[in-house]
């Protein structure tokens, strides 16, 4: 007869989050701030992004804009925004060229 080991898992049903975990704004922004923001978070595939192109994608609630080089495929990430006066970068996947133009100022 062989032994049989009890499970944690088994002999006892573990507490899970309330449902307001999934729903509370403020949690919501704590978990942004403290995981999302701090660690690296997979934003797609890269054989979805060709390369030559740049697309923007959300991140824990921020809008990141990846880019791929058109020659070796090279990818990067920013924040799309401008630095001058906070304007989008980029709203939709669209060519790169030798450099990201602000579409505000230019
Ligand atoms: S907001 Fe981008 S150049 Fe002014």
């Amino acid at each position: 007869m062989t032994e049989r080991f009890a499970s944690p898992l088994l002999d006892r049903c573990p507490p899970s989050l309330p449902p307001t975990a999934y729903t509370d704004p403020q949690r919501f922004e704590a978990e942004r701030r403290r995981i999302w923001a701090r660690e690296w978070v997979p934003a797609g595939r890269l054989s979805d992004l060709a390369p030559g192109r740049m697309r923007p994608v959300s991140v824990a609630g921020e809008s990141v804009l990846l880019v791929r080089e058109a020659e070796g495929g090279r990818l990067s990430a920013f924040l799309n925004v401008c630095r001058h006066r906070n304007a989008e970068l980029c709203a939709a996947e669209a060519p790169v060229g030798r450099l990201i133009r602000c579409p505000y100022h230019a």
